[in-house]
């Protein structure tokens, strides 16, 4: 399978969640056995040497990161929206295509120079991985590689993400 066939696993959904965004929904990839293994196996090619930790973003993010957590064999760091950690948490408020957000981790959940993937389902503006970046720096993770199924670059978010450091990877366009 081609990673254009992967690409017509996802479908657009028009004016989702607001008027002029084209969403694209990944839960019809996710329906299809053979096309999410093959989406994880693919993600994995493209990493040279395994992280540390995955940091894997709510809630998209977690199904793509605890699945690539499990083929490479890391852990996962959850990177979850405002008052879902129990424990003591550092925070973050960013923008994305469609509104305003909040992500917090737990402030112990990683050590000092650990090398940390980020991984998300798809990158728009950039808003949300480039939070997730500079929280996870913030903590003194090296942030050196993202990880998506789709990129969409007329947005922007991948320069975005590059720019600040992070060498970025996506399935799809
Ligand atoms: C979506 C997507 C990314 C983010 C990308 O998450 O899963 O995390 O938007 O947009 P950006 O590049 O413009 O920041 P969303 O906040 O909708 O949360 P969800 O995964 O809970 O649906
Ligand atoms: N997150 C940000 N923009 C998105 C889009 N166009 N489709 C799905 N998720 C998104």
């Amino acid at each position: 399978m081609k990673n254009a066939d992967l690409a017509a696993l996802i479908r657009t959904i028009p004016d989702y969640p607001k008027p002029g965004i084209q969403f694209r929904d990944i839960t019809t990839l996710l329906l299809d056995g053979p096309g999410f293994a093959l989406s994880i196996e693919r993600m994995a090619a493209e990493i040279a040497s395994p992280p540390d930790l995955i940091a894997g973003i709510e809630a998209r993010g977690f199904l793509f990161g605890a699945a690539l957590a499990h083929r490479l064999g890391c852990g996962i760091l959850l990177l979850r929206k405002q008052n879902k950690l129990p424990g003591r948490v550092t925070g973050i408020n960013y923008a994305l295509e469609y509104g305003h957000d909040r992500i917090e981790m737990h402030a112990d959940a990683v050590q000092p120079g650990q090398s940390v993937l980020l991984v998300d389902d798809l990158i728009a503006t950039g808003g949300t991985a480039l939070a997730g970046t500079e929280l996870l720096r913030s903590a003194g993770a090296k942030v050196a590689h993202a990880a998506f199924a789709i990129d969409l670059p007329d947005l922007g978010g991948a320069a975005r993400l590059r720019a600040n450091g992070v060498d970025v990877t996506a399935l799809m366009a």
